[in-house]
């Protein structure tokens, strides 16, 4: 391990989030501060290996607090899997004399940093930036707050139409492993059913619940079935609950990647400007190979390797929540 960390390389990876420029003005901004030297690594690891590596000053991250994407950009990079691939990376780092890395993504991006920080003697923090929510050790990842806002306004816009001509619509939104913005943006437009890969979709139970409340008149419009539900997404439950309802008129509405893009809730500027500041804060005081998440309103760091092997459970108090309230 480097003595003192006083250069800074810092990245994006994996699917971008809303909220991921926040996180990077405040890291460059914290370690120019500090009187660090601050780098910019452009398209997560792939700009590792192929040493598109830019300084970064404080003027760097100005007006991009409040953009969606990444002025880094982003990739999901194959060579980096490989040592061949983390060598070079690494060799581009050392001739400038980086010795700290801050990477901003999921679990996949945590997993090149625990492999490279475990080979190197290079420090790597990681942020939780994802809209799935799925890293446990944070009860925020930076993008989810955004990500589901953008659901539920789509979705409460979907209910009128679905309300004005007695129809049934069955909702599509992101999580390819992850239910939580099928479960919040659900909850919070009054779906009828929630369908999330974390438990076990019974169809025969979403068909008689249907059936029971058209029987009771209840107006039934909206079930959002998350992307990765084990019965493959809204199209395959819709040609279910088609053939088992003929007479309720059913249409898909898939919301897909609108949900990862768009201006960042204030949560989420806030979460990434704290989480970026105690990133580098983490890298000067020497409390190496973490990731940086807030539970309970405390700064809370996770060696990467179990970032990486724990998910976020969905609470049972949740999942009781919906049942009671959907009735
Ligand atoms: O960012 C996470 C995620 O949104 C998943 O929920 C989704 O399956 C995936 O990214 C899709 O990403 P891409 O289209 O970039 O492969």
């Amino acid at each position: 391990m480097p003595e003192k960390v006083t250069k800074i390389g810092v990245l994006t990876s994996g699917g971008d989030s809303p909220g991921m420029n926040a996180a990077i003005r405040a890291v460059v901004r914290t370690g120019t501060y500090n009187g660090l030297e601050m780098f910019g690594i452009m398209r997560g690891y792939s700009g590792m290996i192929d040493d598109d590596i830019i300084p970064m000053q404080s003027r760097s991250v100005a007006n991009i607090i409040q953009r969606g994407g990444t002025i880094l950009k982003t990739a999901r990079s194959k060579e980096f899997y490989t040592p061949e691939g983390r060598k070079t990376a690494y060799d581009n780092l050392k001739k400038r004399g980086i010795n700290g890395l801050v990477v901003i993504g999921g679990d996949g991006s945590f997993k090149g940093a625990q492999r490279f920080s475990n080979e190197y003697d290079i420090p790597c923090i990681g942020l939780p930036g994802t809209i799935d929510k799925d890293i446990a050790g944070s009860d925020f990842t930076i993008g989810f707050d955004t990500a589901v806002n953008t659901a539920v306004e789509a979705i409460d816009k979907i209910r009128d139409t679905a309300d004005a001509h007695d129809r049934l619509f069955i909702v599509e939104v992101m999580g390819r492993d992850a239910g939580y913005i099928a479960l919040h943006s659900g909850i919070a437009t009054g779906a009828e059913n929630i369908l999330i890969p974390e438990t076990k979709t019974d169809i025969e139970e979403l068909v008689s619940s249907l059936t029971e409340k058209e029987k009771r008149h209840k107006l039934v419009n909206l079930v959002v079935v998350a992307e990765g539900d084990e019965f493959g997404g809204a199209n395959e439950i819709a040609k279910i609950v088609k053939g088992r309802l003929p007479n309720t008129d059913t249409r898909v509405c898939i919301l897909g990647h609108i949900q990862r893009g768009g201006s960042p809730t204030c949560i989420d500027r806030l979460i990434a400007s704290r989480m970026g500041y105690h990133a580098v804060e983490s890298l000067i005081t020497g409390r190496y190979n973490v990731m940086v998440g807030i539970m309970n309103n405390k700064m809370n760091y996770t060696p990467l390797d179990r970032a990486i092997k724990a998910k976020q459970r969905i609470s049972r108090e949740w999942l009781k929540i919906v049942k009671i309230l959907a009735s």
